[in-house]
C-alpha cells in the first residue's frame, strides 16, 4: 500500500483492530447515469469527475466476514472455496489487508453473488461495497456511511456508490488526499423507475476499466473535453431526477453514455467495447422512440445494453427485447 493510500486508512480505522467477530452484509450493484471515466490518481482511485448511478435492487452481493481459527485467510465465491492465486481472492485478500495494516488476523470471506448471469454484469461494485461493510462491522468500527463510502473506493470507484439503494451521487471532491471524494444516496424515491439490462456481450472478456480508463486518459484527443461535460451532465441528471422529468433524465444519461464512448472510441489504439450487436440494440431503440416510446440506452465498459424507462413502457420493452432482464430499482427488495 503506498504510504498515501495507507494515511487515508490510518486517519479513519483505530491503530489496532479488535478481533474480528462473524458479520454479513449486503450491497446491490449499480449502473452510473452519468458515469466515471478517467482518474486524476491512480493510486488513490481518484475520479477526474463526480458521477450519479441508480442501484440494482436486489441484483448483488452478500459478504459474510468473520475470524479463521486456523490461522489463514480463506475467500469462498458462490459456494465454492478459491485458491489463494486466484485473482478473486487476491483482490479480497489486498482489500482486508488495507484494514488489517500488517496486524495479523485471518479471515473467513464468503460471497455470494445475485447478479443472474445471464446479465453479463461486473459485480466489483457490489463486491466491494459489501466487503466493505462487512468488514467494519467485523472488526466492531463504528465507521460513518460516507468513510465506508470513501474507503470502498479503494476496492474500484463504482463501489463507492453501491453502498446504497437508489439513486446515488459521488462527488470528485478537490482535496488531494481524496478524503472528500465519497458518494451519498439522494433522497428522491421513483417507484415506476425500471432498468432492463439487454446481454450481447458473449464474447471474451473486455478490457479492465482500469486499463481502458487510463489509455483513454493518456492518448484520446476529445478526452479534454470530458471532464467537464461530465461534471455538467451529473448536475444536469441530479437536476432532472429532483424535476421527476423522465425524458430529459433520459436523454442526458444517453448522451453521457455516448459521449464516454465517443472518448474511448477516439484513443489511440481505438478502444471500443461496444460491438455490433450493441449498435443494432441502439438502432431498434431509436426507431421505437421515434414511434412514441419513451425509453433510454446506457453502456459501460463492454458490450451490454442497459434501458432505462418508467413503467407503463415495460409491455413494449418485452416486446420489442424479449431477451432483456427487468429490474426494478425501488421495489420492495430495495428497502432492505
Ligand atoms: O470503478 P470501475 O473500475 O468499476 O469503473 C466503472 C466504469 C464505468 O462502469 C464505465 C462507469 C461507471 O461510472 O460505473
Amino acid at each position: 500500500m503506498t504510504d498515501r493510500a495507507r494515511a487515508i486508512f490510518d486517519a479513519v480505522l483505530p491503530a489496532r483492530l479488535p478481533e474480528p467477530v462473524a458479520f454479513s452484509a449486503a450491497a446491490p450493484s449499480n449502473i452510473a447515469l452519468s458515469k466515471y471515466w478517467g482518474k486524476r490518481d491512480a493510486r488513490l482511485n481518484l475520479p477526474l469527475n463526480s458521477s450519479l448511478s441508480i442501484s440494482l435492487a436486489e441484483w448483488g452481493t452478500t459478504t459474510r466476514v468473520g475470524p479463521a481459527y486456523d490461522g489463514t485467510d480463506a475467500v469462498w465465491l458462490n459456494g465454492a472455496r478459491l485458491g489463494p492465486e486466484t485473482g478473486f481472492t487476491r483482490k479480497v485478500v489486498a482489500f482486508a489487508d488495507r484494514f488489517r495494516r500488517g496486524q495479523t488476523l485471518p479471515l473467513h470471506v464468503v460471497t455470494e453473488n445475485t447478479i443472474p448471469t445471464a446479465a453479463g454484469l461486473a459485480s466489483s461494485a457490489s463486491g466491494f461495497a459489501a466487503l466493505t461493510r462487512a468488514l467494519a462491522g467485523s472488526f466492531g468500527l463504528d465507521l460513518a456511511e460516507d468513510r465506508l463510502s470513501m474507503l470502498a473506493r479503494f476496492g474500484s470507484g463504482s463501489a463507492t456508490r453501491s453502498l446504497w439503494h437508489g439513486f446515488v451521487r459521488w462527488e470528485r471532491g478537490a482535496r488531494a488526499d481524496g478524503s472528500d471524494s465519497f458518494a451519498r444516496p439522494l433522497p428522491e424515491i421513483w417507484p415506476e423507475f425500471r432498468i432492463a439490462i439487454i446481454r450481447v456481450d458473449t464474447g471474451p472478456k473486455s478490457r479492465s476499466s482500469r486499463d481502458g480508463m487510463g489509455h483513454t486518459v493518456a492518448t484520446s484527443p476529445l478526452f479534454g473535453q470530458w471532464p467537464a461535460q461530465a461534471e455538467a451532465d451529473c448536475t444536469a441528471i441530479e437536476a432532472a431526477i429532483r424535476d421527476r422529468d423522465f425524458p430529459r433524465l433520459g436523454a442526458l444519461a444517453e448522451a453521457n453514455a455516448l459521449a464516454m464512448h465517443a472518448t474511448m472510441i477516439a484513443a489511440r489504439p481505438a478502444l471500443c467495447y461496444l460491438k455490433p450487436e450493441s449498435w443494432q440494440v441502439l438502432g431498434r431503440l431509436r426507431a421505437a422512440r421515434q414511434d412514441g416510446l419513451e425509453a433510454y440506452a446506457t453502456m459501460d465498459a463492454g458490450a451490454n445494453v442497459k434501458l432505462i424507462f418508467l413503467e407503463d413502457s415495460t409491455p413494449r420493452i418485452a416486446e420489442l427485447f424479449p431477451e432483456a432482464v427487468i429490474v426494478e430499482p425501488f421495489g420492495a427488495a430495495a428497502t432492505v
